[in-house]
């Protein structure tokens, strides 16, 4: 079933008697495991108050567009660039003609032209209005520039009217919204992605890692799921959350994390090793917990097998995608770890940068395959998630045509 869990909801709410029915839909947008952050315009507060869907958000409602009190919390550009998604329920007549002229004068409509996000309309009106040639001119304008819809219904209005005009009952609202992320792109594909740190053992206390948080991983698993994929997820110890319908296999070294790969493989289609695997660990383990005593001490370390070679070197070895962590000369180490390690696709990661690399919130990835290569510029790692499965999508088909 479709689900919005990890994702961002920016809910406009403009000013129509169906206003109220935003309290439910809030709920129901929650139930599917989204954020939501509630913009609402002037005249939807006159039909609801801000406090109820603060209330139920958990999040201040915003309002206006020039407070300087707001602006300093969230202001409108990063509302903007937060939103997975930005929901419009209701939509009055009004709204659409502003939104359809590219106005942006109110937070909500600056909010709908400043986000990269996908907008999804629920349009709600008296029926006569609806089927006005203005507002049908309007709603073409908007499903031109990739504005989608989800209704109006039709039947009794609350003016009496009957007709096309009503807005759609939340939870189909929100099960339109969930569909939006289910692109169904890998139905039926076995995907298995690596992530986070190995831990390799110097002693029963201690051992060697490092600062992956499997926040890339993790995200690339969920993006797995909404492809339509049947997804497992084989991680090295991190604090997160198994996205929902992912099998999670959790491992602490490299050799652990081979065998669980090399077990899957014969299942698998695509296999994307995100993990920041350890190429070495200590090459032996001490049986007790080593003591303090020379002021120098050396370490002897041995050469980890290589997971994702091993992995595309196989018999009936899947589409395999790796990522380069690189400090410089970033492509050019990536085009080679490409084509050394015999892969399909490498996500070439300049670790250099705090905020894309190790433990961020944010990445950005320039992709190389064969014949081709593309740039994903600073985005949440949902997103770049979302962007690397669909490229990983078409050239996992092409391969196969
Ligand atoms: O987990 P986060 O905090 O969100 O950070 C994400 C990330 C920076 C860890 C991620 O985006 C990333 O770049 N992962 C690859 C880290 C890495 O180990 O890169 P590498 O260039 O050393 O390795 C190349 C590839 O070989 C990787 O796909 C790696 O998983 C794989 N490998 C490496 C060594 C080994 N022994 N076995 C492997 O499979």
């Amino acid at each position: 079933m479709a689900h919005l869990f990890n994702r961002n909801v920016v809910l406009g709410v403009s000013g129509g008697i169906a206003a109220y029915k935003s309290a439910e839909l809030v709920r129901q947008l929650q139930e599917l495991g989204a954020d939501v952050r509630v913009i609402m315009t002037r005249g939807a507060c006159e039909f609801i108050t801000p406090l109820t869907l603060q209330a139920l958000s958990g999040r201040p409602v915003h309002t206006e567009l020039l407070d300087a009190e707001a602006e300093l919390g969230m202001g409108h550009i990063e509302l903007a660039r937060w939103a997975d998604l930005l929901l419009i329920a209701p939509a009055t007549a009004d709204l659409l003609a502003r939104l359809a002229a590219g106005r942006a004068d109110d937070l909500l409509t600056t909010v709908a032209l400043a986000t990269a996000a996908p907008r999804l309309l629920a349009p709600a009106m008296n029926q006569q209005m609806w089927r006005d040639p203005a507002t049908s001119a309007n709603v073409a304008v908007l499903a031109e520039r990739g504005f989608h819809m989800v209704g109006p219904a039709d039947g009794e209005q609350a003016c009496g009217d009957v007709g096309p005009g009503r807005m759609e009952q939340p939870a189909a609202i929100a099960a339109a919204a969930a569909g939006l992320f289910s692109s169904g792109l890998l139905a039926g594909k076995r995907v298995v992605i690596t992530a986070g740190p190995t831990r390799e053992a110097l002693d029963p206390v201690r051992y060697l890692s490092n600062h992956s948080s499997g926040k890339m991983g993790f995200a690339l698993a969920q993006a797995a799921v909404d492809a339509g994929a049947q997804t497992t997820l084989v991680s090295g110890p991190v604090e997160l959350p198994t996205p929902d319908h992912v099998r999670r296999l959790n491992v602490q070294s490299a050799q652990d994390m081979l065998r669980e790969c090399l077990a899957l493989t014969p299942a698998c289609d695509i296999f994307i090793a995100c993990a920041a695997v350890a190429d070495y660990r200590p090459a032996d383990v001490a049986g007790q917990k080593i003591k303090k005593g020379d002021e120098r001490i050396t370490l002897e370390l041995q050469r980890n097998p290589d997971i994702l070679a091993t992995i595309a070197a196989s018999a009936a070895a899947p589409f395999t995608v790796g990522f380069a962590a690189e400090t410089t000369d970033v492509l050019t180490y990536a085009r080679g770890k490409l084509e050394n390690k015999g892969l399909d696709m490498i996500v070439a990661n300049d670790v250099s940068d705090s905020a894309i690399g190790f433990n961020s919130e944010n990445n950005a990835v320039t992709v190389l395959w064969r014949n081709g290569s593309r740039e994903l510029e600073q985005a949440s790692k949902a997103a770049i998630a979302r962007e690397l499965m669909e490229l990983i999508a078409k050239e996992f088909g092409a391969s196969r045509d």
